[in-house]
């Protein structure tokens, strides 16, 4: 296969007015007394209604406008909506509204205009909101578009994280992902899972992804289970079970078809009882 490393492209005609309305947001989040909803409806409402976005509260009221017009308005401000983890028993109430305004500022920005599949910007402003939506977040992590969390409060990222688009971090039981993982495209990894006779009896189990780990396109991880370090979950594969380390699962349910050919001897054999299971 030809070695190809990403490209250096020259800078954008914007860059320096990305870059203030950039330095805004962090500056208003270093701020400990920033109201976070007010922040994300102020933040929005010029991307989705520049012409609201200095009467947006007069606008919301105006009996003048169409319900639908008030409606798209009011969702600017996120204590106007509900997201599906509100919903959930375990849900850490406290935790999750400090969050709230940051994820529903993230997936906003997403079907704006000037999100979407605009790399630079959506990468930087994920970088910035993560550190404060996760419980710790590494240095150089990046995020395309289309990304979804369940509460993001459990999210524990090390460094030069990549998470690609699409890509659904159930963080119910709490997600752990080491340094240099990579996500693709359209994969799942959960940390929640459900009784085969009750919806409503719910499991939550921490995921672990070990450093290096890449969980490839559309692959799923379940609740619980262990990827370990430098670790591949192939296309499609289904992970019902720990991964070990420099191990290629493929398939559903996930098994190991080789052993990466960089993994030192030691991890090359790999025969413990719990390997033979699997
Ligand atoms: C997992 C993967 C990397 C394995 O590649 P590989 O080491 O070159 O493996 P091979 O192609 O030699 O396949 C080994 C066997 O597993 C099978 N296999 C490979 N990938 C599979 C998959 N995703 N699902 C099911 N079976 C798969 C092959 O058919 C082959 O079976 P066989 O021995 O019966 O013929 C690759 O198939 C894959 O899923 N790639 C897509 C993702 C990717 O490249 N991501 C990198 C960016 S994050």
């Amino acid at each position: 296969m030809p070695f190809l490393p990403l490209r250096k492209i020259p800078e954008r005609a914007t860059r320096n007015v990305a870059t203030e309305w950039l330095d805004g947001l962090s500056a208003a989040l270093a701020d400990a007394s920033t109201d976070r909803a007010d922040l994300c409806r102020r933040t929005l409402t010029p991307l989705f209604f520049p012409q609201y976005a200095d009467n947006w509260e007069t606008a919301v009221e105006d009996a003048t406008l169409d319900h639908a017009t008030r409606l798209a308005l009011a969702a600017m401000d996120p204590r106007n909506v509900t997201l599906e983890p509100e919903y959930y028993g375990d849900c850490d109430d406290e935790r999750f509204q400090r969050v709230k305004p940051l994820l529903w500022l993230w997936y906003s920005f997403d079907r704006t205009p000037i999100g979407g599949q605009n790399v630079w910007l959506g990468v930087e402003l994920r970088r910035i909101l993560a550190k404060y939506i996760f419980k710790r977040c590494g240095d150089n992590f990046k995020a395309f578009q289309n990304v979804e969390f369940s509460f993001g409060y459990n999210m524990d990222v090390g460094d030069n994280v990549v998470i690609h688009r699409h890509v659904l971090l159930d963080d119910r039981g709490c997600i752990v992902l080491g340094n240099n993982v990579s996500v693709s495209d359209y994969a799942n990894i959960y940390s929640h899972t459900h009784s085969i006779v009750d919806q409503r009896d719910v499991t939550n189990a921490t995921t672990v992804i070990d450093d290096g780990v890449r969980i490839t396109y559309h692959a799923t991880v379940l609740a619980g289970v262990h990827v370990h370090e430098q670790g591949m979950v192939g296309a499609m594969a289904v992970a019902t079970k720990d991964v070990r380390p420099y191990h290629v699962y493929v398939g559903i349910p996930a098994k190991s078809v080789r052993v990466k050919p960089n993994a030192p001897a030691s991890r090359n054999v790999l025969r413990t009882s719990s390997d033979r299971q699997t």
